[in-house]
C-alpha cells in the first residue's frame, strides 16, 4: 500500500443553503480517513450550459477550476439528490459543462473514479438519481466505484439538524463507504 495521499474532489447538486446533500458531503469532509483529503467544489458559479457562450468566450473560469480539480484528483465524489425521479438540472448542468471540450473528456473525466452517495427527505434514498447517473457516468467513461454498496439518506430532515449529520448510524456508514473508496484508490 502506497504512502501517498489520496486526494478527493467533491461536488453536492444542489444551491439550497440548508442542503441536505451539501451537508452530507461536508459530513464527509469531515469524516475523510488518514492520509486523505475531500476538497469541496461549488457549482454555484457555473452558468446555464450554452454552445454559443462557449463558441464565443469558451469555457468559463468557475468550470474550469471545477475540471481541473476532477483533472488532478484521484476520485470524485457526488453528492446528488433527486428530482422528479431523476439527476437535478444543475448538477447535470455542472456536469455537462465539465464534458466540453469534448476533447477534453479523457483527461478529465475517463477512467476516474467516482462514489455517489444522495439525500433525500423522502424514503427512497435517491435510488432513481443515482440509477440514472449511472448511465451519464457510463457515457463519459468514468469508473463507477460500488465496492461499499450504495450511499442512500432517506428521512433527510430526521438525519440531518443545524449543525449537519446527526444520525449516528448514517455517520458510522458514511465512515466506512469513505474507508472503502479511499482504500480503492490506494490499491
Ligand atoms: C424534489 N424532491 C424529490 N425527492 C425525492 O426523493 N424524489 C423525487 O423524485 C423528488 N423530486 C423533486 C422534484 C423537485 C422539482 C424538487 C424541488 C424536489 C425533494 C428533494 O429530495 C428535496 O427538495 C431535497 O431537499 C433536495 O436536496 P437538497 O437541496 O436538500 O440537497
Amino acid at each position: 500500500m502506497s504512502d501517498k495521499t489520496v486526494s478527493l474532489v467533491g461536488i453536492a447538486g444542489s444551491l439550497r443553503r440548508d442542503s441536505y446533500n451539501r451537508k452530507l458531503l461536508a459530513a464527509a469532509q469531515q469524516r475523510i480517513p488518514d492520509g486523505a483529503v475531500l476538497e469541496v467544489m461549488s457549482i454555484e458559479d457555473i452558468p446555464l450550459y450554452n454552445a454559443d457562450v462557449e463558441s464565443a468566450s469558451g469555457i468559463p473560469e468557475p468550470v474550469t477550476a471545477l475540471k481541473d480539480a476532477i483533472a488532478r484528483a484521484d476520485g470524485l465524489v457526488i453528492a446528488t439528490p433527486e428530482y422528479n425521479g431523476s439527476i437535478p438540472g444543475v448538477l447535470k448542468n455542472a456536469i455537462d459543462w465539465v464534458s466540453r471540450p469534448s476533447a477534453d473528456i479523457p483527461r478529465v473525466l475517463h477512467g476516474k473514479p467516482v462514489a455517489l452517495m444522495g439525500a433525500t427527505p423522502g424514503g427512497l434514498g435517491t435510488v432513481l438519481s443515482q440509477t440514472a447517473w449511472m448511465q451519464v457516468l457510463r457515457h463519459l467513461r468514468m469508473r463507477l466505484w460500488t465496492g461499499a454498496g450504495p450511499l442512500y439518506v432517506s428521512s433527510a430532515g430526521k438525519a440531518f439538524d443545524d449543525d449537519g449529520l446527526a444520525d449516528a448510524q448514517i455517520a458510522e456508514r458514511l465512515e466506512t463507504w469513505l474507508a472503502g473508496f479511499v482504500d480503492s484508490l490506494r490499491n
